[in-house]
């Protein structure tokens, strides 16, 4: 049940537009905001080649605005990829910011877009997890179906020298318009489809069991949850299904509108202290650590749980609760396998590594903030028992 006397802020990019071939129109939408002039976008070599840059520069110039593109964005950025794409952005006098590709893309897009104001390094702002005032104006244009980084005011980026992943957290970098197109991840591989889809899952599922879960929240989270339910399979084997797409890039977008209010919680910290230990891809690690995170919080979510079953498409009836809540999180783990995703992190690392992550899971603020989000505090104890469960594999046993 939602705390009845908590303040929730809602912060959303003031326009969205969403809808199949939208992205052609993206010049006209930048122009309805008052942006002129040129852009610099921001995207990656894998994004370049499916010809994605050239579709959205055709749509600028039809509306007068040119483009230079930054193609040299990469998974799992670092501070440096965003000096880089910064240092482009003030080279070509860019008036504004374009944001395509997957999360990586759009989180640089969101660094570079302030750094172009606000000068200095990546770096030296990430420690304060924000920026002195915003920058440019940036628009976001998603190409995968995961992140939700379109919609929120988080931007993930690596430091290298700490061998962790932090972030920037501030209302600045939420994009000034989001235009969310299915049919740029169309050409998605089916083991990117799945993963981003698990990112998703994880997003709306985490939401739901925050410390500020509310209605509105729940709303988007309980939706996310149901479209991918129907749409991630299809779209990771069947990858041209226009409807599975637009299913997944709604989802995507929706827990993304949820999370940005709520936080993540201890799938997500279980997430980035694997991503930083192994180098786990995020939404790999995500789909390991999401049903041994709705484990841990089951204890206080039961019945939200056991709703969440029946949206799982799991027959409840004559079930307890409890069995519903456990049917739930059994219905995630069997359609993140279906989807063909791992269910343990046993073939990145091993058992003695359990400590050692323990620690960071309590210790590093990086990934301690994520439980300021969360109901339940974490303990190393506790730490210890998800990652001891999750390398093993071992679900089903309750709250711990
Ligand atoms: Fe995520």
């Amino acid at each position: 049940m939602f705390p009845l006397t908590q303040v929730v802020r809602y912060y959303k990019p003031p326009r969205i537009v969403f809808g199949v071939n939208a992205v052609d129109n993206l010049g006209k939408y930048a122009r309805e905001m008052g942006l002129a002039g040129r852009t610099a976008i921001i995207t990656d070599a894998g994004v370049a080649k499916a010809g994605i840059p050239a579709r959205v520069v055709q749509a600028l110039q039809k509306s007068g605005i040119e483009a230079a593109i930054f193609d040299q964005g990469r998974p799992e950025p670092d501070d440096a990829a965003c000096d880089q794409a910064a240092e482009f952005v003030r080279r070509e006098g860019a008036d504004f910011v374009i944001g395509l590709g997957g999360g990586s893309a759009i989180d640089i897009a969101k660094v570079a877009a302030q750094l172009a104001v606000v000068g200095g390094r990546t770096e030296d702002h990430l420690r304060k997890t924000s920026f002195p005032r915003k920058g440019i104006p940036l628009i976001a244009v998603p190409t995968t179906a995961g992140t939700g980084a379109e919609c929120t005011m988080f931007a993930i980026i690596t430091l290298p020298r700490e061998g962790i992943k932090g972030f920037f957290f501030t209302p600045f970098i939420i994009p000034d318009l989001a235009v969310v197109d299915p049919t740029l991840t169309l050409t998605m591989p089916p083991g990117v489809t799945a993963s981003s889809g698990a990112d998703a899952l994880a997003h709306a599922i985490e939401t739901m069991m925050a410390r500020k879960e509310n209605p509105l929240t729940d709303a988007l989270a309980f939706k996310a949850v149901e479209l991918i339910a129907e749409a991630l399979l299809v779209a990771v084997y069947d990858g041209s299904n226009l409807e599975a797409r637009v299913k997944m890039s709604y989802a995507s977008m929706m827990a993304g509108l949820a999370f940005n209010d709520t936080g993540i919680i201890e799938g997500h910290a279980l997430a980035h202290a694997l991503g930083s230990f192994y180098h786990i891809p995020h939404g790999v690690a995500c789909a390991i650590a999401l049903p041994f995170a709705m484990e841990y919080n089951m204890g206080h979510c039961l019945e939200k749980l056991a709703r969440m079953a029946a949206v799982l498409g799991q027959h409840t009836s004559g079930m307890s609760t409890r069995q519903a809540a456990l049917a739930a999180i059994h219905a995630v783990r069997q359609l993140l396998a279906d989807a063909g995703l791992p269910t343990d992190w046993s073939r990145w690392g091993r058992k003695e590594d359990i400590p050692a992550l323990a620690e960071m899971m309590v210790k590093s603020p990086w990934i301690t903030a994520f439980y300021g989000y969360a109901k339940r505090p974490m303990s190393e104890e506790a730490a210890a028992e998800l990652l001891r469960r999750s390398y093993e594999g071992r679900i089903g046993e309750g709250p711990y």
